[in-house]
C-alpha cells in the first residue's frame, strides 16, 4: 500500500533524504546548487526544514520501501504574490516512470485544494527536464515558458473566497 507521511526528525530521515539530496538527477536539476551536500551541511538544514512541516515522503507499506519525496516552500515569487508553493519533488532513481510522481503530486494538489485559501503553487523547472513538464502538466498545472526556467503553476483551494493565514 502507498502512504504519504510527514518527514520525521530522525536518523532514518535524516539519512534517506541525504542519500535522495546527492541523486546525480536531482543535483542536475537543482537550481541552487551544483554539486553534492556533506552530511553536516544536510544535518543543519534538515534540522531547520523539518520543524517547518509541508515536507512528505512517499512510502511503500508492505514491504516497507521509502519511494520518493515532496516538499513545498513558501516563498515571494513575483507574480504570485504575497507568495506562492514551491513544489520540490523527486522519485527514487528505481521507481521512477511508475506514476509515482504523478500520484505524489496530484496528492499535494488535493490537500492543498481542500483549504479555504487561494494560494498559487508552483514548479520551477530547469530547460530540458522534459520528465516535470510532462509531470505538471498532466496534473493540470499551466506551464509557463520563462526566460532561462519553465513555471508550472496551478491556483488551489480559495472556496471561502477570501486570504487568509497560510498553515
Ligand atoms: C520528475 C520526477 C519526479 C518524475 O517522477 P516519476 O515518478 O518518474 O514520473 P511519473 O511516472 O509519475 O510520470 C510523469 C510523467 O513523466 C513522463 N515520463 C516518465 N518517464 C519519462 C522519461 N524517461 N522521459 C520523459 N518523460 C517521462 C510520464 O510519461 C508522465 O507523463 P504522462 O502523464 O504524459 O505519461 C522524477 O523523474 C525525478 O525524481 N526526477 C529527478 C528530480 C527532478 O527532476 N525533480 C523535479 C524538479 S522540478
Amino acid at each position: 500500500m502507498l502512504r504519504i507521511r510527514a518527514v520525521r526528525d530522525d536518523a532514518e530521515d535524516l539519512a534517506r533524504t541525504l542519500a535522495w539530496a546527492n541523486d546525480p538527477d536531482v543535483i542536475t536539476h537543482s537550481f541552487s546548487r551544483t554539486g553534492e551536500l556533506t552530511g553536516d551541511e544536510h544535518a543543519k538544514w534538515f534540522k531547520e526544514r523539518v520543524k517547518l512541516g509541508s515536507w512528505w515522503i512517499l512510502e511503500e507499506t508492505e514491504p516497507m520501501a521509502p519511494l520518493g519525496q515532496i516538499r513545498v516552500d513558501w516563498e515571494p515569487i513575483p507574480g504570485f504574490e504575497p507568495e506562492a508553493g514551491v513544489i520540490s519533488l523527486m522519485v527514487d532513481q528505481q521507481h521512477r516512470g511508475r506514476g509515482l510522481g504523478r500520484y505524489m503530486l496530484r496528492s499535494l494538489s488535493d490537500h492543498f485544494d481542500s483549504r479555504e485559501d487561494a494560494r498559487y503553487l508552483v514548479g520551477l523547472i530547469k530547460l530540458g527536464n522534459s520528465r516535470s513538464v510532462r509531470l505538471f502538466d498532466g496534473c493540470g498545472y499551466a506551464i509557463v515558458a520563462s526566460p532561462g526556467l519553465i513555471i508550472a503553476v496551478k491556483q488551489v483551494g480559495g472556496k471561502s473566497g477570501r486570504h487568509q493565514a497560510k498553515a
